[in-house]
């Protein structure tokens, strides 16, 4: 692929309970980038509330958007097109950063861009901070991308940029979903996976031998059996009045996910001839899932910063970089997409 011309993003993001905005240069520089949270607002619902989410984005956009361009000492005649996520999400949630984008390419006469939020996720693996020298190598194609988030979990093959195959996604239970459900049975605070996550440094993986759903033949995930599983161990816990082996249980579980997930990943790879594996979404967090793929030798590994691994607007920026840059702009009468497959 010829060099792409440079360019300077503003990406903006609101597709579930984050609002979010970012400045980013050339597909990989982040200038700035801004999150205002909802966690608190929903964790008493033990759920994102979708009414709440997209009326909390009403209130906090305008001034995460202020807020990127400041950190980034830029104003909006600064930057060369305006990148928004338009779909899947929360309708409600969608429209609030759709309109604000349209709103700022409107007066500024700055092209806009519509980008998938799993696009986004992939893309978070290409940016880093500003200052960061030397810059890691971009990922190189063909690209194994197993994207795992809140709702989706998915195996992608990208033989160039903005080009899914998609060999298989979960059946039932996304992974984030997995993580948010069991610690919920566990007795544990959302979200479930850093709450996961925390239990489980203290407990013993090999404690309980969880169910691994290899769907061989196929390139799918499912989760509910595992989720199943620990729901009838907790039950006979309860039955029998003894105390909740909480760390045992929670490292067992992430053990037995992060087991499906890297082999399948790594057999994908193979079969299908990838050079290199990406993982992304806000499991890709997870520091065991992040370690067991770090540590395998055979496919080198990009994985987005930890701070980039849940919602944020770099993503966007740098999918909506490449967008750009290869010619993809949006008109100002795009509509939002809350359902939208990668391919
Ligand atoms: N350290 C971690 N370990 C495991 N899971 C984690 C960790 N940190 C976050 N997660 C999970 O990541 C999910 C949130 O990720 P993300 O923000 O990508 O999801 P989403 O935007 O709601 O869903 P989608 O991107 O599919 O629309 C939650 O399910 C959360 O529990
Ligand atoms: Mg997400």
């Amino acid at each position: 692929m010829p060099d792409l011309a440079p360019a300077r993003i503003l990406g903006i993001e609101s597709s579930c309970d984050e609002t979010a905005a970012a400045i980013l240069e050339n597909g990989r520089l982040l200038l700035a980038s801004t999150v205002a949270s909802q966690i608190d607002l929903h964790a008493r619902y033990g759920g994102v509330f979708p009414e709440v989410a997209s009326r909390q984005h009403i209130r906090t956009v305008y001034a995460i958007v202020e807020q990127a361009l400041q950190q980034a000492h830029l104003t909006l005649a600064d930057v060369d097109a305006i990148a928004v996520t338009r779909g899947p999400g929360l309708a409600g949630s969608l429209v609030v950063g759709m309109n604000m984008a349209k709103g700022l390419a409107l007066a500024s006469g700055k092209p806009l861009v519509g980008v998938n939020h799993l696009e986004g996720h992939i893309y978070s693996a290409w940016v880093h901070p500003a200052n960061t020298t030397p810059l890691p190598p971009a990922p190189q194609f063909p690209l194994l991308a197993l994207l795992v988030s809140g709702g989706h979990s998915e195996l992608n093959l990208m033989t160039d940029h903005l080009h899914y195959q998609r060999l298989g996604a979960t059946l039932d239970d996304a992974a984030g979903e997995a993580f948010d459900k069991v610690a919920r049975l566990l007795g544990l605070p959302y979200p479930g996976g850093p709450s996961i996550q925390k239990a489980a440094a203290e407990g013993n993986p090999q404690a309980f031998h969880f169910p691994r759903a290899r769907l061989d033949g196929t390139w799918n995930f499912s989760f509910s059996g595992l989720k199943t599983a620990v729901l009838r161990l907790v039950r006979s816990f309860e039955e029998q009045q003894q105390p909740l082996p909480v760390a045992d249980l929670a490292a067992s579980f992430q053990e037995a996910v992060v087991d499906v997930l890297l082999t399948k990943t790594l057999a994908a790879a193979r079969q299908f001839g990838a050079q290199q594996i990406l993982v992304a979404g806000g499991v890709s967090a997870n520091r065991a899932l992040r370690q067991a793929f770090l540590n395998q030798q055979e496919f080198p590994v990009h994985i987005p910063s930890l701070s980039l691994c849940t919602d944020n607007a770099a993503m966007i920026a740098a999918a909506g970089y490449f967008r750009y840059a290869l010619g993809h702009c949006d008109s100002l009468d795009m509509d939002v997409l809350p359902t939208w497959p990668l391919s």
